[in-house]
């Protein structure tokens, strides 16, 4: 009366819905942002594990610093490669690709920084 050849197929559709978040977020996980690193340098200006979680704040700091005072315009990494504290002839200059390092990110996580209103993306982005 129950017709077997019914339940089973009704469960396992009920057991996909059940899960799907699961897979779902599994299937996505493979996709992750993978930024494009710099060819030619090794290492950040900080530790990478704190740019991944604070760089706007370190490029607010630096913006903030340099329109504040001046000459503190050059950093040094911890291998001693000397860098511009600027976003266009700093972090781009060695980030040289926007399109394949910054936006990976910031298109997964749907950020939208508005810098680029002003300060100029580097030419190969466009
Ligand atoms: C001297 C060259 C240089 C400068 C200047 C520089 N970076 Fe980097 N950055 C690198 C390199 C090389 C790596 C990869 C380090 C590694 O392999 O762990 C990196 C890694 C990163 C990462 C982590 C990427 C990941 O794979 O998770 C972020 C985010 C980042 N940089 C953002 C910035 C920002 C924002 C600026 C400017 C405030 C900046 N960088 C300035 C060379 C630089
Ligand atoms: C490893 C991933 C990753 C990379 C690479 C990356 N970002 Fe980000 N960025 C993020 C995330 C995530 C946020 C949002 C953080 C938040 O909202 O707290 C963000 C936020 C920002 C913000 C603040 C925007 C806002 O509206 O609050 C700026 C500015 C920024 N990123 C600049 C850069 C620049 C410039 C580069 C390339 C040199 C870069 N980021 C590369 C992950 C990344
Ligand atoms: C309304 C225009 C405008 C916007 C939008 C803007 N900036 Fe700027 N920014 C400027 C101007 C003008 C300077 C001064 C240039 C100088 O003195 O070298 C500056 C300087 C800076 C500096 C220091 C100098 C340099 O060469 O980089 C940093 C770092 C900086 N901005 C980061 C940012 C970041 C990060 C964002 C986005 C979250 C942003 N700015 C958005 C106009 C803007």
């Amino acid at each position: 009366m129950y017709g077997k050849g019914r339940i089973i197929p009704a469960l396992l559709i009920f057991l996909g819905l059940m899960t799907f978040p699961l897979w779902y977020n599994a299937g996505f996980a493979h996709q992750a942002p993978k930024p494009e690193k710099p060819a030619e340098y090794k290492e950040c200006v900080r530790p990478t594990q704190e740019m991944r979680t604070s760089h706007m704040v370190m490029l607010n700091q630096w913006r903030d610093d340099i329109l504040r005072e001046d000459g503190a315009r050059k950093g040094v990494t911890a291998d001693g490669t000397e860098y511009v504290r600027s976003l266009q002839n700093g972090c781009m200059h060695c980030h040289a690709n926007k399109k394949k390092f910054c936006d990976t990110c910031h298109t997964y996580t749907a950020v939208k920084p508005y810098c680029w209103d002003c300060h100029l993306e580097p030419k190969e982005a466009m």
